[in-house]
């Protein structure tokens, strides 16, 4: 029989009700973890939870934490620190993409994407990390992006989030590393079927360079060695790896997942 490698360890998924998130919760519980989806989406966050205990896995309690509010997450991880008692698994995904030439950005809308995208991760790291830091064991992880090595097209202010969220990456893995607390980041390459790009960024490409959503797809797929867009389940495969003891001798690292494109 095949063991769960993360049997009864307790974790977070930030931006869990759909996506990504929903998939790397769905994973984890597959491999025995207990998930505590959040979102600010809570209706979503339940029913991932009820996906999960309908595939047999275990949820914890679902919760409606914006990870900008500092006092939210404070909370939450403090109950979970009550009950069940212990944090092994912070998952960081919770991420907000705004697409402007840079002239044209609102600042309003630049400064949102770097409090959701980067402070939002410093917040839910730093309250993660008290509880981690008291039982000297667990692993923080970052969904990144391709975008957080290489500037983004007419995505400035989440590429500058993401290049920001491996500089902390690596700032909290030094901070953490003599309490046994890991810390490593992921970064996926795109996500061509993933709500974001079906429900928004397909059509604002096709837009702005005046050519079909096809292309758009064909123009992306193009970009990578390995020939597909990425899914979920490469990059869940990663996040796996990084959470369990397997990746036990690595910190402060930003594993690319995209096919090679970042050679490109
Ligand atoms: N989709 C891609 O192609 C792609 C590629 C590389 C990296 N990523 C990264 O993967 C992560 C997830 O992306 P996705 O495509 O699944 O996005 P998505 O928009 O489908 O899902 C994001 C989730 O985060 C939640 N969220 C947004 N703001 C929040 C906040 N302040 N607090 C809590 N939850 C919040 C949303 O409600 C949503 O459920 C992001 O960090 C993104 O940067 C995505």
């Amino acid at each position: 029989m095949e063991t769960q490698t993360l049997k009864g360890r307790v974790a977070i998924v930030t931006g869990a009700a759909r996506g990504l998130g929903e998939a790397i919760a769905l994973g984890l519980a597959a491999e025995g973890a207990i998930v505590c989806p959040w979102d600010i989406n809570i209706e979503g966050a339940r029913q991932v939870s009820e996906k999960i205990r309908a595939a047999g896995g275990q949820a914890g309690h679902p919760a409606a934490v914006d990870v900008t509010d500092a006092a939210a997450v404070r909370s939450e991880v403090e109950s979970l620190a009550r009950d069940p008692g212990r944090l092994d698994i912070l998952v960081s995904n919770a991420g907000i993409l705004k697409v402007h030439e840079v002239t044209e950005f609102p600042e309003e809308e630049w400064r949102r994407v770097i409090e959701v995208n980067l402070t939002g991760y410093f917040i839910c790291a730093k309250y993660a990390a008290l509880v981690m830091k008291r039982q000297r064991s667990g692993s923080i992880i970052q969904v990144n992006s391709k975008s957080g090595k290489k500037g983004s097209y007419r995505n400035s202010a989440y590429a500058a989030s993401k290049f920001g969220g491996i500089g902390l990456t690596q700032s909290l893995a030094l901070d953490l590393a003599s309490c046994n607390v890991r810390v490593n980041a992921v970064c996926p390459g795109n996500l061509l079927d993933s709500p974001l790009w079906q429900e928004s960024l397909f059509d604002e490409y096709a837009r702005k360079w005046n050519i079909s959503k096809e292309e758009v797809r064909r123009k992306y797929t193009d970009q990578v060695p390995l020939g597909r867009p990425c899914t979920y389940q490469d990059v869940v495969n990663v996040v796996l790896f990084l959470a369990g003891d397997q990746s036990a001798y690595m910190t402060g690292q930003a594993i690319n997942v995209t096919g090679g494109q970042e050679m490109r």
